[in-house]
């Protein structure tokens, strides 16, 4: 049996900022290699927290209480300093949510694209120089000197988060995560950027873990879905069974109100107050 690329199993923690309040609860998930998975939950149900535990970057105020989080079986939460910073941003790496205030904004698109080509992968000035290049074409900007010599307020939003994915793929990782990276775009671009980053992970045969509080996104781009209430699993599996034949009443109360159900007034039926009760019953909180 080979390990699949992320195994996280038992995964709780707590805030130390809310009096050891629970953040996750016996969380388990699995991501084969090439598979993109939607984390879904509304705002506060943990999406964020397992995001950064997967990138090694908890708060302090954040504290893991039990479980593990085996990447190709190297458990990231034992494993030593030196060892997790190799895979962090290398082999595991981030498209972050807001491509405004993800790029240095004092330092070209071409410095922020070649340096990790540099530092962490030995090539010359002029083989990141190309490699970068490549990398803009591969995210379909159509003027890759330009914006290689522009800074980031020089560009769109649309255009940055495209610098981002490139940026984000440009190591190779095997694991890409997603949080939110088009909830700060308009809906037309929105629709480009996930195109895109379902190409570019097909191409290169990228797990990705795709953090959304939207099921229309899940419906578009993700192989599979777990969906989170209160940090813990509520329902999960392929993408067609969630969304098809959800087990869950609260899974079920989503789809019916709507893509944006995060949003009041957009959904056609809000999720029943009775579903919430269920949910709070089941987890044990009140
Ligand atoms: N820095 C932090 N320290 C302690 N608790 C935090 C911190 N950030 C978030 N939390 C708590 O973790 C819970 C889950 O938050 P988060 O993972 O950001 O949810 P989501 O991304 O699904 O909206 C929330 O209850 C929040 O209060
Ligand atoms: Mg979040």
């Amino acid at each position: 049996m080979t390990e699949p690329l992320l195994f996280i199993s038992g995964l709780s923690a707590v805030s130390d900022r809310d009096g050891g309040s629970p953040i996750l609860r016996d969380v388990a998930l699995t991501l084969e290699r090439g598979e993109v998975r939607g984390l879904v939950g509304e705002s506060g149900a943990g999406k964020s927290t397992i995001a950064k535990a997967l990138l090694g970057i908890l708060p302090r105020t954040v504290r893991v209480t039990g479980g593990t989080i085996r990447f190709e079986g190297r458990d990231l939460l034992t494993l030593p300093a030196p060892a997790l910073r190799d895979i962090m941003g290398s082999e595991i790496s981030l498209i972050p949510q807001d491509p405004q205030t993800a790029l240095n904004p004092g330092r070209r698109i071409e410095v922020q694209l070649t340096d990790g080509l540099r530092l962490r992968r030995g090539m010359s000035a002029k083989a990141a120089h190309a490699r970068a290049l490549a990398l803009l074409e591969e995210v379909h900007i159509r003027d890759p000197l330009r914006v290689l010599r522009a800074y980031p307020h020089e560009l769109s939003g649309g255009m940055r988060q495209r610098v981002l994915i490139a940026a984000a793929f440009a190591l190779k990782p095997k694991l890409v995560i997603a949080d939110e990276p088009t909830t700060a775009l308009d809906v037309t671009v929105q629709k480009q950027i996930l195109r895109l980053i379902r190409g570019m992970q097909r191409a290169h045969g990228t797990g990705v873990v795709f953090v959304t509080h939207d099921l229309g996104v899940v419906a578009q781009i993700c192989d599979s879905v777990t969906l989170l209430y209160a940090g813990k699993v509520i329902e999960q599996g392929s993408t067609a069974d969630v969304l098809q034949r959800p087990k869950h009443a609260y899974t079920r109360a989503l789809i019916a109100a709507g893509p944006r159900y995060d949003r009041p007034n957009a959904g056609l039926e809000p999720v029943p107050q009775s579903v919430f009760e269920q949910l709070r019953a089941e987890i044990g909180i009140k």
